[in-house]
């Protein structure tokens, strides 16, 4: 339903958005909120689900640029000035997505972690609903870092076009967590509680809000 109503929005809404936007953002929408804790609310029964429930040690192979974890972040923000968090908001949906698929791809339909995985899936498909939804289609067009675009790109490179030495063997767990604590960092307004265990890092990665310009133009999700 997220998903339909959106595309209705874009199409709706892109030509005027498209003139009216200037480059804004940064910060989460309070819409996202609602969703960003129910997925919250599934991750926290991870450990039953994505270790009881399997062998020990098992991992699934991904790419290397499908572990994106709190390091990451920190040292983005090191390499790519001004980076804005809505570009590290994409690449956690891009990385993701694709991580669930795989950790689903590995389980039969009976598998006991099966329909938590699904859940988890749907629940991370309506956050990323709202979060098309409440931000103007240009800002998904806009031309990314160059070094966000090379991840970028090894993210969605075929299968068979990656070569040996960029798989590695990680944990459904451990794919899980990095899931959750960069969400903690990314999505940091709707997780005020879990932010003070200082899930972003230090001062260094705390950005100035930069919200002005944004609540005038990125209200339509409302
Ligand atoms: C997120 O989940 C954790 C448990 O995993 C819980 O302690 C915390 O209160 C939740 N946060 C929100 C904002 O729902
Ligand atoms: C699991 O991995 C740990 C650390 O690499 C190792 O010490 C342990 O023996 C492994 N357990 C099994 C059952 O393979
Ligand atoms: C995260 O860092 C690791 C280790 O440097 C790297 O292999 C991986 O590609 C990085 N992930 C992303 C999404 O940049």
């Amino acid at each position: 339903m997220v998903q339909k109503s959106t595309s209705v929005c874009l199409l709706g809404g892109f030509l005027g958005l498209f003139l009216m936007a200037p480059v804004l953002m940064s910060s989460t929408p309070a819409s996202m909120c609602t969703p960003l804790r129910t997925l919250n609310d599934s991750l926290s029964h991870r450990r039953r689900y994505m270790k009881h429930n399997f062998p020990i040690n098992y991992s699934i192979r991904v790419y290397r640029e499908e572990i994106f974890k709190l390091s990451n972040i920190s040292r983005m923000k090191l390499k790519v000035e001004e980076l804005d968090d809505l570009v590290l908001q994409r690449l956690w949906f891009q990385v993701n997505q694709g991580v669930l698929k795989k950790i689903i791809r590995v389980m039969s339909e009976r598998h006991p972690s099966r329909s938590y995985t699904a859940e988890l899936e749907r629940r991370f498909k309506d956050v990323e609903g709202v979060f098309v939804q409440s931000h103007p289609a240009e800002v998904f067009q806009q031309e990314l870092p160059e070094a966000v675009q090379e991840t970028w790109d090894h993210l969605t490179e075929e299968p068979d076009r990656v070569p040996e030495s960029n798989w590695r063997l990680v944990s459904p767990k451990s794919l899980v967590d990095n899931l959750c604590h960069t969400m903690y960092c990314l999505f940091s307004e709707c997780f005020d509680a879990e932010t003070q265990q200082d899930y972003c890092g230090d001062s260094q990665l705390r950005r100035g809000r930069k919200t002005s310009s944004q609540n005038t133009v990125t209200t339509p999700a409302e």
